[in-house]
């Protein structure tokens, strides 16, 4: 089952899946994940938050239109490969197209490119590094 869930709710996840468990949870929080028009979706099995995604409305420099920013993007290891992830994000793309969002894009890590490109994003940029977290690509996918 998927619901919108609180900021707060994804720091553990957040943590374990792209911090490998280094941080505390204060450090795992984005700037930009209470704003009024941000939102955060997870995915429940059996009442368990497997899967979490992060949307904050911000444009890409090279596109015009209405915008979100994908962030934090993470599935609890156990429950990878499983279609969960692709669910999370189909659901928040028609909730987007609702809310008359032109754009969604998101700096890709590498080794999740090819799930990215699986839900119809496009690269944009090639690879470069983000300090502490590797190498990225921004990927783009039109929505309206
Ligand atoms: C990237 C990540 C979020 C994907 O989440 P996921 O729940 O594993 O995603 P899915 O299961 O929907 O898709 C993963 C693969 O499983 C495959 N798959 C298996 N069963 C599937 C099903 N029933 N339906 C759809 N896809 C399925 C997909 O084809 C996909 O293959 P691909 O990556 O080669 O395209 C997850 O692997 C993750 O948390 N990785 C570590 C953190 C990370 O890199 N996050 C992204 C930061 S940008």
């Amino acid at each position: 089952m998927i619901r919108f869930i609180r900021a707060e709710d994804t720091l553990p996840v957040r943590n374990e899946i792209l911090r490998d468990g280094k941080l505390n949870l204060e450090q795992c929080r984005f700037t930009g994940d209470e704003d009024p028009e941000s939102f955060h979706l997870g995915y429940f099995a059996d009442e368990k938050l497997v899967c979490i995604a992060t949307f904050h409305a911000r444009g890409y420099i090279d596109f015009a239109g209405k915008a979100y920013q994908l962030r934090g993007m993470a599935t609890l290891a156990a429950y990878q490969g499983k279609g969960i992830g692709n669910q999370l994000l189909n659901f928040a793309i028609v909730y987007l197209r609702g809310q008359n969002v032109n754009y969604l894009w998101c700096n890709g890590r590498v080794p999740a490119v090819k799930f990215y490109l699986g839900l119809g994003f496009e690269p944009v940029t090639d690879i470069f590094e983000i300090p502490g977290t590797g190498p990225h690509k921004v990927l783009y996918l039109k929505i309206k």
